[in-house]
This record gives structure tokens, C-alpha cells and sequence, in this order.
């Protein structure tokens, strides 16, 4: 935070920033302290190559569809600084500067490293890309979504037994016992908003997080983008996999597996897709200001699968997810 404020300020040419620009730049030296050659290190990254747009992925499947494509082109001199036990790897994509990193899965590893990404490195803006169960009949395997709002829905209250109906937002168990509705020791959840703080902004409680507009308009020239339909010579899926634009994610702790709560879940909140970090990343970069895109292949249906077919298809819809994010990259060029 520290640092990224202190880029900021080199941009905002205001002298009265001045001050707290000094200031800034001590703790700056008090955070990389420990390791004078790392500092060095980022600092030429900074001053050559910034600002870049950060190029965020959870795990190791989705980060080997971008090193295998040969699409990203490392820095010569500095090809990656580590940080935290992050590889944070500097290069271009399609002659467009960028730092990829893979952050680790769910929201705490995706807060942590969207957070030393922006507090390191001169970024200009988020690409995040991967791959999402689908809550949505309508979507199929290998299409790629790009929300225009995602929410976290793993915080809740867990309501007493027994207790009333106070809230729209409620899952009552109950409802879903087997062979016919009825009460449930275990009661149910009440979603719950999140704490959201940001520059220069008192805390607000929210619910939907809404991505930057600008970066988000963009996004709309891709609808038509063409996406890859096989999976390997000899598999493909039986329809041409599509670009959706606009609709909404969701977000938690939780690998959804369950086709009831799949339908909960696109029933009250009408979301599309399922995953377990784009909201973390999304508020992370919104805390700074930082523009973010969230870009997500669908690679299950999030337990909504019949019989056998739910076969593993994420490598399509993580290919799928990346081509996207690499069009979208091309698309904001060098200078936007
Ligand atoms: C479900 O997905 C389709 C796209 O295939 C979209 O048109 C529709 O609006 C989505 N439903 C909701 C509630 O977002
Ligand atoms: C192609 O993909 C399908 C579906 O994942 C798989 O069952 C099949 O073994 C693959 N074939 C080859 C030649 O890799």
C-alpha cells in the first residue's frame, strides 16, 4: 500500500503530495530493508518496463497453459523477482509489459498476492484469468465468462435452530430434506456482506463488487472472439464454445459439487459462474484503485453434471479463459 502510494504520487504532479512522498519512501526502504539486491532488482523493473499490467491466475494448470503457449515473452535481464514465496515473472505478451503470477488457490492466497503485486510493482491494472463452475443452464463447457460483477458468497451467519426467517438471503436447509421438506437441526444461512475499504473512502459494507467501467468496456469487443472448440484431435465438444459478457460470479471458499446449492446459488443471486478467488482479487485491486477484468472458462457445471458426462475439461476452458485475457491484453496495447 505504502509503496504503491508512493508511485502514485510520481505520477500526480502535486507538490503538496510531496511530503508524504518523502515519508512513503522511507517505509519503502524499512519493507524491502532485509534484501538491498532484490530492491535494486525491482527498481530497475519499475523504471523500464512500468507501468505493467499484472496477470494474476490461481494454480499451476491454469499458469501452464500461459508457459506452454510461449506467448509470454520473459524480461532478458530480470525474468522474475520471488516475493513471499511468489514468482512474480516480468516480460511482455503480444509487445504489451506484464507480470504474471500464479497467487495460489481461494481468497486469502488471492488477497496476499494481488496485495505485494501492487504494493512492489507499478501496475496499471489486473487481468485475471481461469477457469469456473457453471451455475447457469445456458452456459456449456468451454465458454468463457466475463462478469461484470462478482460477490462473495461464503460468509454467513449460521442462524440457531428454531430461529425466524429474518433475511432474504437465507438457505434453509430444511427445504432440502429428502424424501420431503422438513425442519433441520442444522437450520440454515444467512449471506452475509463484506467489509470493503478503500483509498480515501470511510468502509462500506458490500455485497456486489462491480468491475472498473472503462476496463470493463473494453471487454465488450471480445464477445465475438473465436473460441477453440477441441479438446484434442480426437475430442470436441459437440457446440462451438461462446464469449459471455456481462453476466454475474460468484465467489467463496468452496469447490461447488452440489447441484442443489448450484441452483440456490443462480436462483438467488442469478450468477453465472462459480469460483474460489476472482472477488478476492477484484476487491484487492479495487482497495487501491488498481482497474481489474475477471475472465473465467467454464470447465464443470458445479455438480449440475448427468451421468457420465463430466469429464475434466478444464484445460479447454483454462486455454480458453488465457486466449481470452491475451486478446484482451493485445487489446489495451502499451499506452492505454
Ligand atoms: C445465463 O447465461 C446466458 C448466456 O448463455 C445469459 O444470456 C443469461 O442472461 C444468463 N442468466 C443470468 C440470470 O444471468
Ligand atoms: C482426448 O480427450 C478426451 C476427453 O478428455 C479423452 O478421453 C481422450 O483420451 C483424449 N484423446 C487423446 C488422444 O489424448
Amino acid at each position: 500500500m505504502v509503496l504503491r502510494l508512493w508511485w502514485i504520487n510520481l505520477k500526480v504532479p502535486l507538490i503538496s503530495l510531496f511530503i508524504l512522498l518523502e515519508c512513503s519512501i522511507l517505509t519503502a526502504t524499512a519493507l524491502l530493508r532485509l534484501n538491498h539486491t532484490l530492491r535494486e532488482v525491482i527498481d530497475r523493473v519499475n523504471e523500464k518496463g512500468g507501468p505493467y499490467i499484472g496477470l494474476v491466475m490461481a494454480y499451476s494448470a491454469e499458469a501452464h497453459e500461459l508457459q506452454s503457449s510461449g506467448i509470454f515473452i520473459p524480461n532478458s535481464i530480470n525474468p522474475w523477482v520471488d516475493l513471499s514465496g511468489r514468482r512474480f515473472n516480468v516480460g511482455s505478451i503480444r509487445e504489451v509489459n506484464v507480470i504474471y503470477v500464479m497467487s495460489g488457490q481461494r481468497r486469502l492466497n488471492a488477497g496476499i498476492t494481488v496485495q505485494i503485486l501492487l504494493d512492489v510493482f507499478d501496475i496499471r491494472g489486473i487481468v485475471h484469468y481461469g477457469t469456473a463452475g457453471s451455475a447457469n443452464d445456458s452456459l456449456s463447457f468451454g465458454d468463457v465468462s466475463i462478469p461484470k460483477y462478482v460477490a462473495f458468497t461464503g460468509s454467513w451467519n449460521w442462524k440457531k435452530f428454531n430461529s425466524q426467517k429474518t433475511h432474504l438471503d437465507e438457505l434453509i436447509f430444511g427445504e432440502y430434506d429428502l424424501p420431503q421438506k422438513g425442519g433441520n437441526l442444522l437450520r440454515g444461512l444467512e449471506f452475509k456482506t463484506e467489509e470493503f475499504y478503500s483509498v480515501g473512502e470511510p468502509m462500506k459494507q458490500v455485497f456486489w463488487l462491480e468491475m472498473d467501467p472503462l476496463w470493463f468496456n473494453v471487454a465488450a469487443r471480445l464477445q465475438d472472439f473465436k473460441l477453440q472448440q477441441c479438446v484434442n484431435a480426437t475430442y470436441c465438444l459437440p457446440e462451438m464454445p461462446k464469449v459471455v459478457y456481462g453476466l454475474k460470479g460468484s465467489t467463496a471458499d468452496i469447490f461447488v459439487d452440489n447441484a442443489a446449492y448450484r441452483k440456490f446459488l443462480f436462483k438467488k443471486f442469478q450468477v453465472s459462474t462459480v469460483d474460489e478467488e476472482s472477488a478476492a482479487i477484484l476487491m484487492t485491486a479495487m482497495s487501491s484503485n488498481v482497474p481489474c477484468i475477471v475472465i473465467r472458462g467454464v470447465s464443470d457445471l458445479a455438480g449440475g453434471e448427468e451421468g457420465k458426462s463430466s469429464t475434466s475439461l478444464s484445460s479447454l476452458a483454462a486455454k480458453n479463459a488465457l486466449s481470452v485475457a491475451v486478446q484482451y491484453i493485445e487489446l489495451m496495447g502499451p499506452h492505454f
